[in-house]
């Protein structure tokens, strides 16, 4: 899921029982009610609202819009701003990057009144409540500190930081502060997920035993920071599957993998030739508890006859087998195109959930203003994230080393 300046090329449940449910607070006086039947109604609603199509009840009282700041007005900016503009919830005050002009393009192009060339200058500038976060992956953590101390909400791109412990000092400071912090990526929000989730709890599949999910392409050409420390193909790519398949089977317990530099140097857009320095090739194994085990294979070095268009991609990228069943996703899981199952009692694969439901994969940072508006809670959670995050630098830990690495954190499960 990777997109060039200006290019509109794709990057790329229900409960086993019933999980803990938040008590109603303030900041989330909904949080008893089912997310996932809020999420749909938001994402058609959005969806609708955003072609023209309709009204909200009690339209005559404008929903409340939260004031958004926009920081890294790159590549994916180009993805983010298309959906933050259109949302009824959202009003884009400010924009910025320390390639100012980048941030005075974005600003007259999406009609955004004010912009900024540092964090600082935008902090200091006009007042808002939430920042988004599309900036270098390397950049988030020290960024995401930055606006929670300054008493800002924030939806930040993927990784939220680049290491558990820095992510949880993060929440820590968030919850300290009553503020929400969120990270991309949404895969767990799309109605295949949920439908792939519904099959597991169901027990359709019999006794789980094992998964694989992949994702590659040939590699993002504009920016070095995709191949520098911080980088690689674990938190830009494997991360969307080791979502999935952490959502789906539950949290990972112990972690193995083997890493790899497949190229090592490439020429970029921002630097010319630069020298590869994190994995662009990962092979990660993970147990998920109860013998449950899954596979995650992902890299730059990958042929890909579709390129990034995921509406093209239409191999299973994740695939899930049982005693009496096997389930694949049909397509990426940040843009999946429909599920195809085959049981014991109904052996022909058959295709289920080709509608989207208005599931797109740049709508998380929507999802959290509506939620900051409304209340209305999302599936995405920071746990989950910082579980993710801590697997990529358990994976990492363990080609080094060689060995076996129990994880510490957990999440909520199932995700429903
Ligand atoms: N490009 C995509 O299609 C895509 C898709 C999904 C997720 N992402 C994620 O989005 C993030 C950004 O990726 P991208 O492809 O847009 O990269 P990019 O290089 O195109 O854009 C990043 C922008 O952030 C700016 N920036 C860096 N440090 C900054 C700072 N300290 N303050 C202000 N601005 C700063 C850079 O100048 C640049 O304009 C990454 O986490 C990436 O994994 C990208």
């Amino acid at each position: 899921m990777t997109c060039e300046m200006n290019s509109t090329r794709l990057p790329a449940d229900i409960s086993l029982n019933e999980g803990p449910i938040d008590p109603p607070t303030p900041m989330n006086p909904f949080a008893s009610t089912d997310r996932r039947g809020f999420t749909k109604t938001t994402l058609l609603a959005g969806a609708a609202l955003a072609s023209g199509s309709l009204s909200l009840p009690g339209a005559e009282t404008p929903a409340k819009r939260i004031r958004t700041g926009l920081i890294g007005c790159g590549s994916v900016s180009n993805q983010y701003l298309p959906q933050l503009t259109q949302s009824p919830f959202v009003e884009v005050v400010s924009l910025c990057d320390i390639k100012p002009e980048r941030a005075r393009r974005q600003a007259e192009r999406f009609h955004v009144a004010h912009h900024y060339p540092d964090i600082q200058a935008m902090l200091a500038g006009e007042p808002f409540d939430f920042l988004v976060d599309t900036t270098d992956m390397q950049e988030h953590e020290k960024i995401n500190r930055r606006a929670l101390e300054a008493g800002k909400h924030v939806w930040s791109e993927k990784p939220i930081a680049n290491t558990l412990a820095a992510g949880q000092e993060l929440l820590r400071v968030a919850n300290r502060n009553k503020l929400r912090l969120w990270g991309a990526p949404i895969t767990v929000q799309s109605p295949q997920f949920a439908f792939m989730a519904r099959q597991l709890a169901a027990g359709k599949l019999g006794r789980v035993a094992a998964a694989h999910a992949n994702y590659g392409h040939e590699g993002p050409d504009w920016s070095a920071f995709f191949y520098e420390k911080g980088g690689g193909s674990l938190p830009d790519l494997a991360v969307y599957n080791i979502t999935s398949l952490s959502g789906l089977l539950g949290p990972v317990k112990n972690v193995m993998a083997m890493l790899s530099i497949v190229t090592p140097e490439r020429t970029v857009g921002d630097k010319g030739r630069i020298q590869v320095t994190e994995e662009d090739n990962a092979m990660v194994l993970l147990d998920h508890g109860n013998g449950v085990l899954s596979h995650v294979q992902s890299g730059f070095n990958y042929f890909n006859p579709n390129g990034h268009e995921g509406r093209n991609e239409t191999r299973h990228t994740i695939s899930i087998v049982g005693s009496s069943g096997f389930m694949g996703m049909v397509g990426y899981d940040w843009e999946p195109l429909g599920v195809d199952l085959a049981t014991k009692d109904s052996p022909r694969l058959e295709r289920h959930v080709t509608n989207p439901e208005g599931y797109v994969w740049q709508q998380g940072a929507n999802l959290a203003a509506e939620c900051l508006a409304t209340g209305k809670e999302l599936l995405v959670t920071p746990e989950h994230a910082l579980h993710v995050l801590e697997i990529i630098t358990a994976a990492r830990e363990s080609s080094a080393a060689g060995k076996r690495i129990a994880l510490t954190s957990t999440f909520r499960w199932p995700v429903v």
